[in-house]
């Protein structure tokens, strides 16, 4: 591995996580104290998410908690007000739920983030605002390697909401002069991820399956390619983000170095875990109209104007996840 990244100091700065409960908020929170910030937390704890009191149970005498909406708008314009970062994890992140409720994923992943964004136009222009994508919004991809310029065409509901509150961010940044910018995702993996459920994350329930000792279900021949990034990789690029104004108006893929096929991913998952084991089935339906094949996915540009690159690879993001989960597995587990 190459030598580390220096993260910037956070001192005196005073950030908002919305959904800081949940996976990449409450990992975010953690480090964002560790270089010295002040953190708030407004988080609905909302149950079909994958929001956690015990991903910051260790922090919680450092932090602000805040248990709000973010469809609540005169509650996020109160606490928005004295923020120098908005960090926007908050959403409601399964694919499935959002085939089934569309309003409600139109309104906490589209509407919320407008609910954000009206809030620092009126009362906060100076604050930064980072907002978490996903590499689902693409679907199915037109050309390997995919970058920031490939098309959309989503085929979920929460891909395309995601798509379009990403749309409203840059909108703000360009028409409205917010410093704004976007961080895409692509299957985080690692501590404080929920993992006793299908309907988010797949690696992070492999995880779960494989410390259960249970099969992980693998459909066909898992032959899809799939980028994957450990999660202190995906904080390090979130935070990098709100510290350089090159991000300033601009979208990126925050994504490991290297791709793996689903059943490579499984496999790994039981030799690290070190229980588990990986079953290949047939697919079923409801699956195979939303699967998009691979998904590769380049980091060249937030490797360019960020001087980001992630440090952990699967195996070691695997193994690190391990030592976290067997401290306190149970409480992952329901
Ligand atoms: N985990 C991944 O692999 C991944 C990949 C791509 C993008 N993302 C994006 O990263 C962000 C965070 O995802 P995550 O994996 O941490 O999800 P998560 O489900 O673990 O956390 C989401 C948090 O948002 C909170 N929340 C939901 N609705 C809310 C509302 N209306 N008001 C306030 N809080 C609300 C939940 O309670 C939860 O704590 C999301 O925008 C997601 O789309 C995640």
């Amino acid at each position: 591995m190459d030598a580390k990244i220096e993260m910037p100091s956070m001192r005196g700065q005073k950030v908002l996580i919305t959904g800081g409960l949940g996976f990449i908020g409450s990992n975010l929170a953690h480090k964002c104290l560790q270089l010295g910030a002040q953190v708030t937390i407004f988080d609905c704890l909302d149950p079909r998410s994958g929001g956690n009191l015990f991903n910051i149970h260790d922090i919680r005498g450092s932090i602000e908690l805040v248990h709000q909406d973010i469809q609540d708008f005169s509650s996020v314009c109160q606490h928005i007000l004295d923020k120098n970062i908005i960090f926007n994890c908050a959403a409601s992140t399964s694919h499935a739920f959002s085939m089934r409720e569309p309003w409600i994923d139109l309104d906490v992943n589209s509407r919320g983030v407008v609910n954000l964004l009206e809030a620092i136009r009126r009362f906060n222009r100076q604050t930064c605002f980072i907002h978490i994508g996903t590499s689902t919004q693409l679907g199915k991809l037109q050309y390997d390697i995919a970058d920031e310029r490939h098309p959309e065409f989503p085929t979920d509901i929460y891909s395309a909401n995601k798509c379009v509150s990403e749309k409203y961010v840059l909108i703000y940044a360009k028409s409205h002069a917010i410093n704004a910018s976007v961080i895409r995702l692509s299957n985080v993996f690692g501590p404080r991820a929920s993992i006793h459920s299908p309907d988010f994350t797949f690696n992070n329930y492999f995880i779960g399956l494989a410390f259960q000792n249970k099969d992980i279900t693998v459909y066909g021949k898992g032959e899809q390619l799939r980028n994957v990034i450990y999660v202190e990789d995906a904080i390090s690029a979130i935070i990098m983000a709100s510290q350089n104004a090159r991000a300033n108006g601009e979208t990126f893929f925050a994504v490991g170095d290297e791709h793996f096929s689903v059943a490579q991913i499984a496999e790994a998952t039981v030799e690290c875990i070190g229980s588990g084991a990986v079953k290949y089935i047939e697919w079923p339906r409801s699956r195979k109209i939303i699967e998009v094949g691979n998904a590769i996915i380049s980091n060249k540009k937030i490797k360019e104007y960020l001087g980001w690159k992630p440090m952990d690879d699967l195996k070691r993001g695997l193994m690190k996840t391990k030592v976290f989960y067997e401290k306190c597995l149970q409480e992952y587990l329901r």
